[in-house]
């Protein structure tokens, strides 16, 4: 049966008593809206680990856009049952006033690569992850945690700020679920409108396709989306671009 934590004293509770049992302990923070993007990385956590933590939270603080932050779907009960199926012992879904019982007023600023990418197009995006997910692994002090591909430059960032503070939990990264079309899962996709919805693979068609950047750039503004920025990073070319309201992005190896 899987067991739901309503509160962060309860939730450092039952990890500590875990650990002290010897079960070792993997975490997937999420925001919800469970698709089989977070399914993969709960499997893994799963295959990995004694015991799975799935964190459910929709961090107030990572948003510059409240209409976003508004419209972002919930549905707590689905959530449980599918975390539940994929291998999940622990659903942790704390209330704001409790993982912010400081109002915020102490963050975690990263001050070179989150200003570029996401973070030079969302004001304080990462001020707002990098915050929220220390909380959560301090709560939680996982052996693992389990962060997605899809958002390349979040779990970069992740993994070099628990390095920076000597974190314990080690951070391990997922490959991008997509969906048959080649689009990559993601809880904004319900928010596409059926024509946007059926121009959205062209992002990954054209990241993948090869050849120069600025020409990457130029088809992508051809099909009809507005581009934010597309870069080579790593081994990655990395993009993203908006079809009205909606943002997408991705990345693939380069
Ligand atoms: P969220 O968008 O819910 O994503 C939770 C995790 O699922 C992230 O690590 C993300 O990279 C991964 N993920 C999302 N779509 C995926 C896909 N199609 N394939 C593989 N993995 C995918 O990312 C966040 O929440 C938040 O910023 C969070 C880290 C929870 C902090 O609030």
């Amino acid at each position: 049966m899987i067991e739901i934590i309503d509160t962060t004293s309860d939730a450092r509770a039952r990890m500590a008593n875990l650990r002290c049992r010897g079960h070792t302990i993997g975490f997937v923070p999420t925001m919800g809206a469970l698709h089989d993007g977070h399914l993969s990385l709960i499997e893994r956590a799963d295959r990995d680990n004694d015991r799975v933590v799935v964190s459910i939270f929709v961090n107030p603080t990572q948003y510059d856009d409240p209409e976003d932050l508004d419209s972002y779907p919930r549905s707590l009960a689905a959530d449980t049952n599918r975390a539940a199926a994929a291998g999940a012992d622990f659903i942790f879904q704390p209330a704001f006033n409790d993982l912010y019982h400081d109002d915020y007023r102490f963050r975690i600023t990263e001050t070179g690569f989150s200003r570029e990418l996401e973070g030079a197009h969302r004001q304080g995006h990462f001020d707002g992850v990098l915050t929220v997910v220390l909380k959560l692994l301090n709560i939680v002090g996982a052996d693992r945690a389990y962060f997605g591909d899809k958002d390349w430059q979040q779990q970069k960032l992740v993994r070099d700020m628990t390095k920076a503070f000597f974190h314990r939990t080690e951070i391990i990264g997922c490959p991008i679920v997509r969906e048959t079309d080649g689009l990559a899962m993601s809880s904004r996709n319900v928010h596409l409108t059926a024509a946007d919805r059926a121009r959205a693979p062209e992002l990954h068609r054209i990241l993948s396709g090869g050849g120069p950047i600025e020409a990457m750039r130029r088809q992508l503004a051809e099909v009809g989306f507005t581009v934010d920025y597309v870069e080579r990073l790593d081994d990655r070319i990395v993009g993203a671009v908006r079809l009205g309201k909606v943002r997408l992005i991705d990345n693939v190896e380069s």
